[in-house]
């Protein structure tokens, strides 16, 4: 490798927290400051297993809850070679979700432990850097109205949350809780000041491999 390799930055949290938002900001903000950086979001849809996946999310179809668990992961595993190319070549991807929401979503359903839901995952590129919007589901409803997807209640949110506080704490992936109840812009100056710092400590470290 004759070019320092980008970083892989992701951002998690619940319906709401502003991620999308967020990373399209901290793309154009990297861009800006002449820095190569693309965006990616999980799931995918425009793949074929991404659209068996929107179609379940639109509940216009329905899944078994292990198949669809699988299907998610399926997702990510399909764009690794694209994902490995780009970091390669030196391009941070900044991520709209990844494993930590397939974990914290299905892991929220009855009768699923944490280790089953995360097997399948490990080993995927690990992120450099994981951030984590934290905003409180009262503080989520006064943004408006959830959409009509499946998943989109409080109740189940309420329980993903606490799954995704359970996944932060692990410290073999480097993670940071970010405060999301603030402004748009004091929120992407915190976030851009992380990935910042993560894209200069991860350039001449090799990809490191997921829970493994
Ligand atoms: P989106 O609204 O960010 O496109 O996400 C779609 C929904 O899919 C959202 O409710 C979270 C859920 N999800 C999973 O259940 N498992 C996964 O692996 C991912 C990436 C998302």
């Amino acid at each position: 490798m004759t070019c320092r390799r980008g970083a892989l930055i992701v951002l998690e949290g619940v319906d709401k927290a502003g991620k999308t938002t967020q990373c399209n900001k901290l793309v154009q903000a990297l861009q800006d400051s002449g820095r190569h950086a693309e965006m990616m979001r999980f799931p995918e849809r425009s793949t074929k297993i991404g659209q068996l996946i929107n179609s379940y999310l639109e509940n216009k179809s329905n899944l078994e809850d292990h198949t669809v668990h699988l299907l998610f992961s399926a997702n990510r595993w399909e764009l690794v070679p694209l994902m490995k190319e780009k970091l390669e070549q030196g391009i941070s991807l900044v991520v709209d979700r990844y494993a930590f929401s397939g974990v914290a979503f299905t892991s929220a359903k009855p009768g699923f432990s944490l280790d089953w839901c995360m097997n399948p995952d490990i080993g995927l590129p690990k992120p450099d850097l994981v951030m984590f919007l934290q905003l409180n589901p009262s503080e989520a409803a006064q943004r408006g109205q959830f959409g009509t997807e499946r998943y989109e209640t409080s109740v189940f949110q309420k329980a993903v949350q606490q799954k995704f506080e359970l996944l932060m704490k692990d410290p073999s992936v480097k993670c940071q809780v970010i405060d999301a109840a603030r402004n748009i812009e004091d929120v992407h100056a915190d976030i851009k000041n992380h990935s910042v710092n993560a894209i200069i400590a991860a350039e001449n470290e090799p990809i490191g491999e997921l829970w493994k």
